[in-house]
């Protein structure tokens, strides 16, 4: 997990309560499929108080902690762990600066966010926070090796 062999590297995503409500999943799932990346394990779930602040642990002292632990367990949300050469900074760049109103146009946040507390969808920013956040999320069951039809042409 994090940064494998050749350069594949596998990245933790999550549609936010937002995204879900907004109805925009299947957009944001497209977005990585196009981009070539592959979709390993794919749920909806609703993340309980406690697995939040395990989840947003980073921010625990800061102002808005409470804030963003009770939105995101506001409702349901998708997740996935993404694979690909270089999938955590690819996704991250995908996924565009933390406020939307900064984001660019392109970006997910900069096409579907306004306000900083509803950007959409979270990704890992870090190899070892991609280690840690499909460890908490997803267990080996879930995850799927297998291969895309189109990996010969995606990869030189
Ligand atoms: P995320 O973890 O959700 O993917 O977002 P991020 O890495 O781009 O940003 P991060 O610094 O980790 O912040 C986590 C989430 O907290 C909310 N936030 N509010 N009020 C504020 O000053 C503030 N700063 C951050 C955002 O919703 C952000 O996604
Ligand atoms: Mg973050």
């Amino acid at each position: 997990m994090g940064e494998e062999k050749n350069g594949l590297e596998e990245t933790f995503v999550m549609i936010k309560p937002d995204g879900v409500q907004r109805c925009i999943v299947g957009k944001i799932i497209q977005r990585f499929e196009q981009k070539g990346l592959k979709i390993k394990g794919l749920k909806m779930y609703r993340m309980t108080t406690k697995e939040a602040e395990e989840h947003y642990a980073e921010h625990k002292d800061k102002n808005f902690y409470k804030n963003l632990v009770s939105f995101i367990t506001s409702g349901p949300v998708v997740s996935m762990v993404i694979e690909g050469k270089g999938a955590v900074s690819i996704v991250r760049s995908m996924v565009g600066k933390t406020d939307p109103k900064d984001a660019a146009s392109g970006t997910i946040r900069g096409d579907y966010g306004i306000d900083l507390g509803r950007n959409v969808i979270h990704a890992s920013d870090s190899h070892e926070s991609a280690k840690r956040e499909i460890e908490q999320h997803f267990s080996k069951k879930e995850m799927i090796n297998y291969r895309r039809i189109d990996e010969d042409w995606l990869y030189e």
